[in-house]
């Protein structure tokens, strides 16, 4: 097997605002990776997947910026990482083109999320979505990333992705493309409505009080948690006292990742205790956490114009990798340069 630089791509969609989903789920762990030292990391917005649904043009350039706002905010150092959005790297596109004619169409129809989707009106659904997972994987294989850091929703695209990679390697019998690795996150980071626990946190929520955005006031964080849907018992003794209490176990989990405990020590604390007294320190313990990234978020999204020239010097320093990558795959698939 050839030997690839350990180097992390990650994507998001700038088709919405940033949620404490979001935060914890996703960007956290990438400020993590990126400090570890151990990959180069890369990480990106996809806006060209974000129009895969129609999106407004505005409301799409202001959300991709405020998604770059919001993992500066969070620690990602546009001098560390890699911090761009999507188009501005033209190679993706390209390699896509090159992975629709890999992926086979049995393949493309077993995609779970495009079923989701596309729903019942799939003849309706535009190409772009059904062709999105070869446009992921070329994301990912445009720089030879060997780890991509995936939630649940995204394990059978990164497997198309590795599918990919090894037949492009085996139809022209070269190692060039890796094989790249999940890197799975913790379960903890999932982050459920605080209307409805057993539903995500997402930023299409109708109701906006079922999320916390990271742009949200303090007085506004307080309001969510304070109106937050529990359950009339107090908190039960044991971790396992949180089984059939979801929106319960969701308050406690959030708890447990803002202040890095675990939810057993969250329960030892607050064990028999009322929600009257856990959501006010739930809200103290947010409003402490995310307060400052949220008022950082602001003031750097009130200077798009300095935003706009992170990404752009983030898209050259991308098309330095993929640039040569996108001109070995044509040569090896026989183009005349
Ligand atoms: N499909 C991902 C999502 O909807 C976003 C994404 C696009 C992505 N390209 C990627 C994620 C590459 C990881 C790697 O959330």
């Amino acid at each position: 097997m050839a030997e690839f630089t350990k180097r992390i791509f990650s994507g998001v969609q700038p088709s919405g605002g940033l949620t404490l989903g979001n935060y914890l789920g996703m960007i956290r762990p990438s400020v993590g990776l990126q400090n570890s030292g151990e990959f180069e990391t890369i990480y990106c917005m996809v806006d060209l997947h974000a129009i895969t649904t129609w999106q407004d043009p505005e409301a799409l350039r202001r959300q991709t910026r405020e998604v770059a706002a919001g993992f500066i905010a969070s620690g990602i150092d546009p001098a560390k990482s890699i911090l761009f959005n999507q188009s501005q790297a033209p190679e993706h596109a390209q390699l896509a083109w090159v992975f629709n004619c890999v992926a086979r169409m049995g393949w493309m129809q077993r995609m779970t999320q495009f079923k989701d989707k596309a729903g019942k009106n799939a003849q309706n659904a535009s190409l772009g979505l059904f062709a999105y997972p070869a446009l992921m994987a070329a994301d990912i294989l445009i720089y030879h990333a060997t780890h991509v850091p995936v939630g649940d929703d995204q394990k059978q695209h990164l497997e198309l992705t590795r599918d990919i990679a090894i037949k492009f390697n085996h139809d022209f019998g070269q190692e060039f493309f890796p094989v790249t690795e999940p890197i799975i996150g913790k379960a903890e980071a999932r982050i459920m409505s605080l209307r409805d626990g057993s539903k995500k946190m997402s930023k299409s929520d109708p109701s906006d009080m079922s999320r916390l955005n990271l742009t949200d006031t303090p007085d506004d964080m307080a309001k969510k948690f304070r109106k937050a849907k529990t359950d009339p018992e107090p908190l039960p003794e044991s971790v396992d006292g949180l089984e059939d209490r979801p929106e319960a176990r969701n308050l406690v989990n959030i708890y447990a990742a803002l202040s890095g405990q675990t939810q057993e020590q969250v329960i030892a604390e607050f064990a028999g205790k009322q929600f009257g007294e856990f959501k006010p320190a739930l809200a103290d313990l947010a409003v402490a956490q995310m307060g400052p990234i949220g008022e950082e978020m602001s003031r750097l999204m009130d200077d798009p114009a300095e935003i706009d020239r992170q990404l752009r010097a983030g898209a050259e320093r991308a098309r330095e990798i993929a640039a040569p990558i996108l001109a070995k795959t044509y040569e090896i698939v026989g183009m005349i340069a």
